[in-house]
């Protein structure tokens, strides 16, 4: 079965490589594409490698900064003279059809495609991406995407710019929000669940949408976590922690590939040809479209990377850029560039014919109307079941932090409920990131979701306290006085919704001052507190947030946040999310995740020796809450690993341990396999995620839970820059966190006998 995985032995530490990489193939366009590319005049070919924000039926709020602006009217002409391909975040199947009709009255009628940023939902809002990969359970994920397709394409979208897969060490950087965290092995699952959510089994289907992944590559790692900053990272780094989410959405069928706005070490990725042609086309072979970040063609003016305008369409198509997203400067330097012979014709038609044949995938050409039916958008959109998805999907998403005595659950009836701090009553920050479609109205606060709980007779007083970045007059002494006649405080403070995201960037991950105020003098009254997060990374905690009896990440959840952070508090469901990011000790760590190599000096066990060893004055070298940590109601204990001593290189590693839910309640334990390898011709991390399961237990039962590691789980980039096995000895740990020592063994992976 692996023995086309031998084909490389590089000799030096024995070796092996291992092709990774999907075979996606080359497929040669259809007829029906190879002849209108035939008719196409440069015009019409540049149009159609042209996308616009949607003026014909806009929504408020995109991120976006307004660049060259087309007024509908305009739009609707420049569709119908066949020089736009796609437009992208408009909202409604009524404008949709407006526009489809002007593209079928151009001179080829080929029709339009619908795209938008729709990364965790359209109207419904489920959890923002990197709360939801707190689940650790990516067919959640693929369901939350079907649910999220299906009521997106009812409102006459085809195409997603989702799901964003970019692998986020540095919680600095705002758009660690949009992804599923810091550790390449759950982002690859969760990116290729997306795919398959977002694309259904067949993408002619009136409700999938094509995905596109996105931001390609290293877009994460920017300097300093700013936004938008330069990326300076080995290439055996970008192989081996920010390209397995791409290889994995690409096995899972990604339609497109939307590109990073940063450069990679030196090399704006709009212009690299290493990024775009060697890594994308030659060894992954994709065959979608690649599309610019918004405006990013004409941003490698700014880069320093191109003298003009039609410099940079020059630089960006001849590295393998398709689609030009919001410039416009394909459609005005294209033509030129060509008759100059500045860009063979033959580039322009090989990016044509990947475009059309995503708009045949997606079946427009036979069914130009396909997603803009005015009955199902009624039907679809906010339907019940898509409502329940959402709900289910923010429970899942919620991480117990800390618990100290079992605060946690609360009793439903019989105790005083303080609810305390900006978050509390707030409907307008629970949606996050991402969520132009989404009305705060439709959105059910917290205050609001326990009231439902606990019914009319509920004694829960709601009480701001302070706003997000300000004190409010008289806010404090209500505050207290609010918790002196309470038994518990539930203490709703963090970040507001729009401090994570794209351009979200921050340089100190705290919980504002004017809370932190709020917090210090609620503790004061020595009432119990509950500390309820709102944020879009993993926060640096302190003080009275920090030394809170319990402490939940609720990041930002949603519509349905407010009764799914109340289904937890009160025991309805137990908390089963583990962190997807570590919460750091201090935002001086950063960047800092659970999979860094180790020191020649690492930290040795006891607080007391930690003198000269890695780590900080201030700070060990260890997270607050590290990755995969979170409590559940009940509580667990391994035992008993089994493993081989010793396997061939070629062979499957099954390894098991015993998992026993030692509490008086039932519990779903999340286990996870981290392996290590000793020796390695590049230094490994501490421990790298392999393997997750849920295994749900009634109080004093015992399971065996068995992980199978394959080959392929244990190669990385070596020291050539070529994934690889290497033989020799490898630690396997089965543990409830990244920290967790759980129950350890050893393997020994054997060379191929010569
Ligand atoms: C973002 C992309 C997004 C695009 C279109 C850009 O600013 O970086 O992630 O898809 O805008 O809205």
């Amino acid at each position: 079965m692996h023995g086309n995985r031998r084909d490389v032995l590089t000799g030096g530490a024995a070796a092996i490589g291992v092709s990774l990489l999907p075979a996606v193939g080359r497929a040669a366009p259809s007829s029906r594409v190879a002849a209108l590319i035939a008719q196409m005049t440069i015009e019409e070919k540049a149009g159609q490698l042209s996308c616009y924000s949607d003026t014909i039926r806009p929504v408020d709020a995109i991120f976006n900064p307004v660049v060259n602006p087309q007024s509908a009217t305009v739009q609707l002409a420049e569709i119908r003279a066949g020089r736009i391909g796609m437009i992208f975040n408009g909202l409604g199947v009524a404008g949709g059809r407006r526009a489809q009709h002007s593209a079928l009255d151009s001179r080829l009628r080929i029709p339009l495609a619908f795209a938008a940023d729709i990364l965790h939902g359209h109207t419904t809002i489920f959890p923002i991406p990197l709360a939801e990969a707190s689940a650790f359970d990516p067919a959640l994920a693929e369901a939350s995407a079907r649910m999220i397709a299906r009521e997106a394409s009812a409102t006459g979208l085809h195409w997603t710019f989702a799901p964003m897969i970019d692998v986020a060490r540095d919680q600095r950087w705002g758009r660690v929000a949009e992804g599923a965290g810091e550790d390449p092995y759950l982002a690859s699952l969760y990116a290729a669940a997306r795919v398959r959510g977002f694309q259904g089994t067949d993408l002619r289907h009136a409700d999938t949408m094509a995905a596109t992944p996105k931001h390609f590559a290293g877009y994460a790692a920017a300097a300093g976590g700013m936004e938008y900053g330069e990326v300076d990272i080995s290439e055996a780094t970008l192989r081996e922690v920010h390209l397995p989410p791409f290889a994995a959405a690409f096995a899972a069928g990604a339609a497109s590939v939307l590109t990073a706005f940063s450069s990679l070490s030196g090399v704006p990725a709009t212009a690299n040809r290493h990024l775009l042609i060697d890594i994308l086309r030659d060894e992954m072979r994709f065959t979608g479209p690649t599309v610019t970040d918004y405006d990013a063609d004409r941003e490698l003016i700014a880069h320093g990377y191109a003298r003009d305008e039609a410099d940079a369409v020059r630089i960006a198509i001849l590295a393998g850029e398709d689609i030009s997203m919001q410039s416009g400067l394909y459609t005005r330097h294209l033509p030129a560039l060509v008759a100059a012979g500045a860009v063979p014709m033959a580039r322009v038609d090989e990016a044509v014919a990947r475009v059309l044949t995503l708009k045949e995938r997606l079946g427009l050409f036979d069914d130009p109307m396909r997603s803009l039916d005015p009955r199902t958008e009624r039907r679809v959109v906010g339907a019940p079941a898509i409502r329940a998805a959402a709900r289910t999907a923010a429970r899942r998403s919620i991480v117990l932090l800390k618990n100290d005595d079992d605060l946690l659950p609360l009793p439903r009836t019989g105790k005083r409920y303080a609810l305390i701090g900006p978050f509390g009553a707030d409907r307008t920050q629970l949606n996050g990131t991402w969520a132009f479609a989404g009305r705060a109205k439709d959105s059910i606060d917290l205050a609001t979701g326990i009231r439902r709980l606990l019914g009319p007779a509920a004694q829960l007083d709601v009480v701001p306290g302070s706003g997000i970045t300000e004190d409010l007059p008289g806010g404090i002494d209500a505050a207290v006085a609010a918790a002196r006649a309470a038994d518990v405080v539930l203490l709703a403070v963090g970040e507001g919704a729009f401090w994570s995201g794209e351009g979200n960037s921050r340089v100190d991950i705290v919980v504002p001052p004017a809370q932190m105020r709020l917090a210090e003098a609620v503790a004061a009254t020595g009432k119990p507190v509950v500390v309820l997060l709102s944020h879009g990374r993993g926060l640096a905690l302190s003080g009275a947030v920090a030394g809170a009896r319990a402490i939940v990440a609720t990041w930002f959840l949603g519509s349905e946040a407010g009764p799914a952070i109340a289904d937890i508090l009160f025991g309805i469901d137990e908390p089963t999310g583990r962190l997807p990011v570590s919460f750091p000790l201090s935002t001086g760590q950063q960047p800092w995740s659970y999979d860094r190599p180790s020191a020649g000096r690492p930290l040795l066990p006891l607080p007391a020796e930690q003198d000269g060893r890695a780590g900080w004055r201030d700070a060990r070298d260890v997270a607050l809450y590290p990755f995969g940590h979170g409590l559940g109601y009940a509580r667990f204990a391994l035992s008993a690993l089994q493993l081989p001593p010793q396997v061939a290189w070629d062979r499957d590693i099954t390894v098991s341990a015993t998992v026993a839910n030692t509490a008086a309640v039932a519990g779903t334990a999340v286990v996870q396999l981290y392996i290590h390898q000793v020796v390695a011709s590049r230094t490994r991390p501490r421990r790298l995620l392999k393997g997750v399961r849920h295994v749900a237990l009634s109080p004093g039962e015992t399971a065996r839970v068995t992980f199978q590691l394959n080959p392929a789980d244990l190669a990385f980039v070596g020291a050539d820059n070529r994934r690889r096995i290497e033989p020799g000895e490898i630690r396997i740990w089965i543990a409830l966190s990244s920290a967790d020592l759980g129950v350890e063994g050893r393997t020994t992976v054997l060379a191929p006998e010569t």
